[in-house]
């Protein structure tokens, strides 16, 4: 039996699965977090620690139709203005309830499109931020930039704020793809953006691409793969296109029909791969490359890989603050995650109460849960001896759990030495296997598919 046929066989071409950004994932995520759960967590944190801060900016100016993030369309400065405001208050009560002396070890403005903001708000932004919690020595500030949407303004304020990772969203060079995907972008305009980035001794550069648009082929995507090499890019990820158009109405506009078959999927991703590997990118968890000497590609090397909501990080602060609609935050005692209507969000803040929705309080076996399949998205491996040690999970418990979920993936885990291992020929399964894990319930969560 071919690899792809036994993969095949064992539901990854059917299957939809998260992402495993968070455990458990947002969709259970319940009411049992309020505000007041919210100021407790920032209670606890310790003086003088660092924390990382995530701030997240709902707007862009295009709306490309296959994004499924959460954003929204603005032509007029006002709406951009109005949320500025709110997020410098919420800012200021953030500022007001943390103990003293904290610093950041990481802050990263995503969204939507932060690089809407004109370059005097990007400035008020970051005094305001600062003000609070200034950068950490050694910090690692980065911002998510779209190529149609920056000029050397915008990017002189950035790099003098003290951005030193820029992230730009490149999808896909081919002019066809890129107009059934509603997202317009010329190789020039990105080649110039990676330039102007470059130019102002910015350390560090990570580009999107997709995989499993509609048209892609073999072909393309390989073109599209040795242009963004043209570019250099320190970090690369390589995203499998999610098609979710229930959750994410613009994707109504995008041909089901001229998607590629999961099969097709696998294939494109392969594709990919290998073009990074011959390149001498190094392969980081399930869908990241990296370069030599990169953050990732050493967290990696080194066991401190971790994943979080943005993705792959080799941050390893114990609190991640999400600020603006939407943002999610992790304590060690659980995740709070704001009102996602920006409407709401501002309502909260105006009436100077934290804007937290929801959220999750972690309970023991959550914890547990959560290293297993954090440790397989980033490693591929689970290390029983750390599990024990951290946990205090019996051996026989923990290798009856590893059983259990390897009975699942006949001749796909690798159980010798008492460990739990997701070996090369089966990684495409990872996320189905991470999934064997989770105990909740995932049956109305809409994920997107497992290739
Ligand atoms: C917030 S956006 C990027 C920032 C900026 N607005 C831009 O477009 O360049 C973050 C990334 O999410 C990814 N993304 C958005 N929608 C996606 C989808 N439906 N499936 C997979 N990845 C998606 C894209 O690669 C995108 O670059
Ligand atoms: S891909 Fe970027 S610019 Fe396009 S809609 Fe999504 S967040 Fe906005």
């Amino acid at each position: 039996m071919t690899i792809e046929s036994q993969l095949m066989r064992l539901g990854l071409f059917d299957a939809r699965v998260p992402r495993y950004t968070s455990y458990p994932t947002a969709p259970n995520f319940s009411a049992s977090v309020d505000e007041a759960a919210f100021g407790g967590w920032i209670d606890q944190i310790p003086p003088a620690s660092q924390v990382s801060l995530y701030i997240h900016v709902p707007f862009c100016s295009r709306l490309c139709w296959f994004c499924a993030c959460r954003t929204q369309g603005t032509r007029s400065a006002g709406p951009v203005r109005a949320y500025l405001d709110t997020l410098k208050e919420e800012i200021a009560q953030l500022g007001r309830r943390l103990p003293g002396g904290l610093r950041l070890a990481r802050l990263h403005w995503g969204g939507g499109t932060p690089t809407l903001l004109s370059a005097d708000m990007m400035r008020e932004l970051a005094d305001a931020i600062f003000a609070v919690l200034p950068l950490a020595e050694n910090a690692e500030f980065s911002v998510e930039i779209d190529p149609n949407e920056i000029d050397a303004g915008r990017l002189d304020a950035l790099a003098a704020a003290g951005m030193n990772r820029a992230s730009i969203g490149v999808q896909d060079f081919d002019p066809e793809i890129q107009s059934v995907i509603g997202r317009i972008q010329s190789y020039e305009v990105t080649r110039d953006a990676a330039q102007m980035i470059r130019d102002r001794g910015i350390a560090s550069l990570n580009a999107d691409i997709l995989f499993g648009l509609p048209h892609q082929t073999k072909e393309r995507i390989a073109d599209s793969v040795q242009k963004l090499l043209t570019l250099a890019p320190d970090r690369v990820a390589l995203y499998g296109y999610a098609h979710v158009p229930w959750m994410a109405k613009r994707q109504q506009m995008i041909p089901s029909e001229a998607l590629p078959t999961p099969e097709e999927r696998l294939g494109l991703f392969e594709t990919a791969r290998r073009l990074f590997l011959w390149d001498n990118y190094h392969e980081i968890g399930i869908d990241h490359f990296a370069r030599a000497g990169d953050g990732l590609e050493i967290a990696q090397r080194t066991g401190r890989l971790r994943r979080n909501f943005q993705g792959y990080t080799d941050d390893t602060s114990e609190v991640l603050i999400g600020l603006g609609a939407s943002s999610i935050s992790r304590f060690p005692g659980g995740y709070a995650q704001n009102l996602a209507a920006t409407s709401e969000y501002t309502g909260r803040i105006r009436e100077g109460r934290f804007a937290t929705g929801r959220g999750h309080v972690f309970s023991e076996d959550d914890r547990l849960r959560a290293r297993l399949i954090e440790a397989l998205m980033c490693d591929f491996r689970i290390d029983a001896a750390e599990i024990r040690a951290r946990f205090g999970i019996a051996e026989e418990k923990l290798k009856e759990l590893f059983h259990t979920v390897a009975s699942g993936f006949p001749d796909m885990i690798d159980l010798r030495s008492g460990g739990f291992a997701i070996p090369p020929h089966a990684r495409p399964l990872t996320r189905m296997i991470a999934r064997g894990f989770d105990a909740y319930d995932l049956s109305n969560a809409g994920h997107s598919s497992a290739i």
